[in-house]
């Protein structure tokens, strides 16, 4: 989503701080555009941009490391208000003739500000003392001639600093421990900035379609592959309105979807892209690839390289496609950013499920309009372009579908007990209000069986898992403690209405240690 020039709008220097992409999501939140631009951009870009305000992001670095990264000196000259925030505070001080030290009082966690200049126009309407987060190893020792303290913590004489329209803080406002942070954010943004507040989803919106138009060629053709989740619905959405009949998207039916999936799909999408909609039904190609595979790390690998070959296929047969379209969030590029086991694996469920590898593959350009938006801010994008609330509001499915949900070997005896009797526990949990409240909820099955009475004689059935969990990022999640009510009326359901399952269990772990997903 790139700036409409008319746009008021404050840039945020991106200084490496994980927090850097959180002041942009604040400063739009409030109505008022924000950009993540790099550290060093240039005094002319910024004129150009037509920026009314610069923020500089924290970062891990000290300013005098010889890597440090530091701003063009000019923008201080620019007439523009400049706020610094953390590692943004020390290199306004070191760039503008103070004093930088490595502290004895390093601070981390909340720290009770106290304002001494409560005229301030960044302090306006904020209470004194207050809370806010610090989270810093260096600390201003000297100030740049002209600069005064105002504000200080127990162990910060310099916690906000002020020059006529130059500001720095230590702490982070962004975050939500500062309790008054938002508050000071609206203070830099419309009283000193005097930003007007003219973004909104609409607004996010026409200029996503607007930087679309002008990124894309007039003749390209754009290749959007649906999951059927809200991601690459809205991307293609949005693209439909750019671009309109040179989008492609491709459905791939891969015989591991939920009840009504591929339907849905169609019906979304059909009326406005005709015959540009490709559904694809390959579930017979992926269900023999998955024949005898039970290890759960096979499944999902076979399952993505089925996927890629499907998709490759359509689009050489296509031809003369310039772009693919992902729906790629902001939070999928800082997970696949991060190291460690789990985030590894994390971006590597991504990768799958984002077809990633494929632009490198088929020589696409990749083209990614969601790239800086959280879930949320697409939930209202999609809401405002029209996408039914059944799809903004769904859990989230795994790109390997089903095949994770059925234990052990995948058959499509399996796949039809899990797809029924998941359908169920949905439609119940809709039925009692409770969907939109719960991260995830479905019915797995594996090969054990139990012997159940139906009518006059027994009968050998399959044992069905049902699984409904809380969660806030999917990290860790608990299990849900349902009404047993409800309990009940999906075990008779699924007892009644799913052939060949005669007993039905409720998982109640948690994750850690089990998982959200049993394979
Ligand atoms: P786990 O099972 O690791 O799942 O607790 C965490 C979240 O990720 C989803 N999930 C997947 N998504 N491909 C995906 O696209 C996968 O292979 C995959 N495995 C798990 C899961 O549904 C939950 O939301």
């Amino acid at each position: 989503m790139r700036e409409s020039s008319s746009l008021e709008k404050i840039l945020v220097l991106d200084f490496g701080a994980q927090y850097a992409h959180l002041i942009c999501r604040r400063v739009r939140e409030m109505g008022v555009y924000a950009e993540l631009v790099p550290f060093d951009i240039s005094p002319k870009e910024i004129r150009q941009r037509k920026a009314r305000g610069l923020i500089l992001s924290g970062g891990p670095r000290s300013v005098y490391d010889k890597r440090a990264p530091l701003p063009s000196k000019e923008i201080y000259d620019l007439g523009l208000p400049v706020l610094g925030i953390c590692y943004g505070l020390q290199a306004l001080v070191y760039q503008n003739g103070g004093k930088v030290v490595r502290s004895n009082n390093r601070e981390y966690g909340k720290a009770s500000l106290s304002i001494v200049d409560k005229q301030n126009t960044l302090f306006q309407g904020i209470s004194d003392p207050t809370l806010c987060w610090m989270s810093h190893g260096d600390a201003a020792e000297k100030l740049p001639p002209g600069f005064s303290s105002i504000a200080t913590s127990d162990n910060s004489p310099y916690a906000a600093i002020a020059s006529g329209n130059m500001y720095a803080v230590q702490f982070h406002p962004e975050v939500t421990h500062t309790l008054e942070g938002n508050r000071i954010l609206s203070n830099f943004v419309f009283d000193i900035c005097q930003c007007e507040r003219n973004w909104s989803t609409e607004s996010m919106i026409e200029d996503a379609i607007s930087e679309l138009q002008s990124k894309i060629g007039p003749s390209d053709r754009v290749l959007c592959a649906l999951s059927g989740g809200v991601d690459s619905s809205t991307t293609a959405a949005l693209l439909e309105k750019a671009i309109g009949k040179r989008l492609y998207c491709v459905f791939v039916d891969n015989g591991l979807l939920r009840e009504g999936e591929r339907q849905q799909v169609e019906n979304l999408f059909r009326p406005r892209l005709g015959k540009n909609l490709i559904v694809v039904d390959d579930s017979r190609k992926f269900l023999s690839k998955l024949k005898g595979v039970k290890d759960p790390e096979k499944k999902r690998k076979i399952v993505g390289r089925e996927f890629i070959q499907s998709f490759e296929r359509i689009s050489r047969k296509l031809g003369k496609i310039t772009w693919l379209a992902q729906g790629t969030l902001y939070t999928d590029i800082v997970e696949s950013a991060k190291s460690g086991a789990t985030k590894d694996a994390q971006s590597k469920i991504k990768s799958h499920h984002n077809v990633g590898g494929l632009p490198g593959i088929m020589g696409f350009k990749l083209i990614e309009p969601l790239k800086d938006l959280y879930k949320d801010e697409v939930r209202k994008v999609a809401r405002t372009l029209g996408l039914p609330s059944s799809l903004i509001l769904s859990h989230p499915f795994p790109g390997p579908g089903l095949a994770v949900r059925v234990i052990g070997e995948v058959t499509r005896e399996k796949l039809r007990i899990a797809r029924k009797a998941s359908a169920i526990v949905e439609g119940e949990l809709r039925m009692a209000g409770l969907y939109e409240k719960l991260w995830q909820a479905y019915a797995s099955v594996g090969d054990d069986e139990a012997t159940g009475v139906k009518g006059d004689s027994r009968e050998v059935g399959r044992v069905v898992i049902v699984r409904v969990v809380e969660s806030i990022d999917a990290m860790t999640a608990d299990w849900t403690r349902l009404p047993y009510e409800i309990l009940e009326r999906i075990s008779n359901r699924i007892t009644n209405e799913v052939l060949g399952v005669t007993w039905v269990t409720y998982a109640v772990s948690s994750k850690p240690p089990s998982t959200i997903e049993p394979q």
